[in-house]
């Protein structure tokens, strides 16, 4: 059995990955409107593995006998001034999540609690691969500039992600 200080903070991060879900799949909204279907087919992939995530900690809470507790999902926005700035935000994003998982890591070792420690490895590991997976677009958005055969290229090379 865990704390229910560790159960709150474990029930908050299953929000925070469906909120990322739902920032992902706004995003992948926007870019549909926009006629960018590349880079909507890389949010949309990216909504789903969010939501993956945030099933990885529905069932984790559930197997050690602790009590789900479903939040509101706050509102995402519906609209970016350019595809640039919507990867900056989801950068910024994940970097905040990286912040909230090292957090809760923090917890599991004040709390000598070595199951959710070992549970939360698979997860710090993700997020390194997530901050460095949106930074690598986020540079070739910088490189590309205002070029629009960049930016073109661009697109349909995210449009590939399985
Ligand atoms: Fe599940 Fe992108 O953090």
């Amino acid at each position: 059995m865990i704390s229910k200080k560790m159960q709150d903070a474990l029930n908050n991060q299953l929000n925070a990955e469906l909120f990322s879900s739902y920032l992902y799949l706004a995003m992948s909204g926007h870019f549909e409107n926009t006629n960018m279907k590349g880079f909507a087919n890389w949010m949309n992939k990216q909504s789903i593995e969010e939501y993956q995530h945030a099933m990885k900690f529905y069932t984790y809470i559930n197997s050690v006998g602790a009590k789900v507790d479903l939040k509101a999902i706050e509102k995402p926005k519906n609209k970016w001034t350019s595809p640039k700035q919507a990867f900056e935000e989801a950068l910024a994003h994940e970097k905040k999540i990286t912040d909230m998982i090292n957090k809760i890591a923090d917890l599991a070792l004040t709390e000598k609690d070595h199951a959710t420690n070992i549970f939360l490895h698979w997860f710090v590991t993700e997020q390194v691969e997530e901050v460095a997976s949106v930074e690598d677009i986020v540079n070739k958005f910088e490189l590309i500039g205002d070029n629009k055969n960049g930016l073109f290229m661009l697109d349909r090379e995210l449009g590939s992600r399985q």
